[in-house]
């Protein structure tokens, strides 16, 4: 199950998405947290901040919205509390971070680059950009650019850096090929769908900042679709593929759309000891199909039957 982002090697492709399980610690009374390939932190900033005013979770048909807004302890209880306390447990950490502008990422990058123990550093391109009318990073191809080369100048070491990417735009693949350009080892595809929904009973928006962030099963096969159009794009690029995944199956798709790593975000919330759950049954699936390892299954959808036309083939 041993599993390569590049220059990133982990003992297995199955990681916890960002945010959804804090900064580790709230798993260890569930799982083992060294079991999982990679606990990827929930975005840290430069301060502490209490995130958005309740209500903030709603659930919806296969979905929640989330307005949880960027809470945190700001990094420096990050690398004094959190990160010692993951690696003394033996995990793996993926540090991602968050800034409201590229100054912002920028220290936060070189505040990393005092660490030890950081196996990946994620930029998460979905914040607001403070300096553009709180547009998010990530909607751009030249301002994601920016941040990513603003990231990967400040960092003093040699870890990957993964851009993770939001699917609310016309065309990711030029968002993913502008971080490549800038410097980004890897993407991580995807973060959350704009969303909202109305209490039709308060007639009122369902979350005390009327849109959130749409996750869970109902957002899969629009991650399926954003890692396929990258992978298609850039097929040495190593991808974290993220969205909807529940089960081994759910995670096996997405690898075969072209992920070399899966993160589990939402499922996580209704079953704390997902990862583990989901590693066991991709392991099952992979038994069951034949495959010895977790590598030879990557991209696998986009091969083509003989004598097939590329768009014959997946359009119905
Ligand atoms: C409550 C909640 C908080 C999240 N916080 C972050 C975050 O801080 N940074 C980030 O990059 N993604 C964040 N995400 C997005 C997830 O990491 C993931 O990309 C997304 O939810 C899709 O995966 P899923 O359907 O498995 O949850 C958050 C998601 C949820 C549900």
């Amino acid at each position: 199950m041993r599993a390569r982002l590049g220059p990133l090697e982990l003992p297995n492709p199955v990681l916890a998405a960002s945010g959804c399980a804090g900064a580790g610690r709230e798993l260890a009374q569930f799982i083992d947290v060294a079991r999982v390939g990679a606990i990827i932190s929930k975005s840290i900033m430069t301060e502490p901040r209490t995130g958005n005013p309740a209500p903030r979770l709603a659930e919806t048909p296969s979905g929640l919205l989330n307005s949880v807004g960027l809470q945190g302890p700001g990094v420096d209880a990050f690398l004094q509390r959190d990160l010692p306390w993951l690696l003394s447990r033996g995990a793996r950490v993926v540090v991602s971070i968050a800034g409201q502008t590229v100054r912002e990422y920028d220290a936060l990058a070189s505040r990393l680059s005092d660490a030890a123990g950081v196996s990946a550093v994620e930029i998460n391109l979905s914040c607001p950009n403070a300096e553009d009318a709180g547009r998010p990073f990530g909607l751009d191809p030249a301002t994601a650019g920016v941040v990513v080369a603003a990231v990967r100048g400040s960092l003093r070491y040699d870890v990957p850096v993964f851009a993770k990417l939001s699917p609310d735009v016309t065309d990711i693949v030029a968002v993913a090929g502008a971080c490549v350009a800038s410097g980004a080892d890897g993407l991580s595809l995807i973060n959350v769908l704009l969303g909202m929904a109305i209490d039709v009973r308060t007639m009122r928006p369902a979350l005390a900042g009327a849109y959130g962030g749409l996750s869970g099963p109902a957002v899969r096969p629009v991650a399926v679709r954003c890692v396929w159009q990258v992978r298609e794009a850039f097929p040495d690029v190593p991808i974290i593929g993220t969205g909807g995944v529940r089960t081994g199956r759910d995670a096996l798709e997405l690898l075969l759309a072209g992920a070399s790593m899966v993160g589990v975000g939402t499922a996580i919330i209704h079953d704390p000891s997902a990862c583990s759950r989901v590693l066991r049954e991709l392991e099952e699936e992979l038994a069951a199909i034949g495959v010895d390892r977790v590598a030879d299954i990557i991209g696998q959808a986009h091969r083509r039957a003989p004598g097939v036309p590329r768009g014959f083939a997946w359009r119905t």
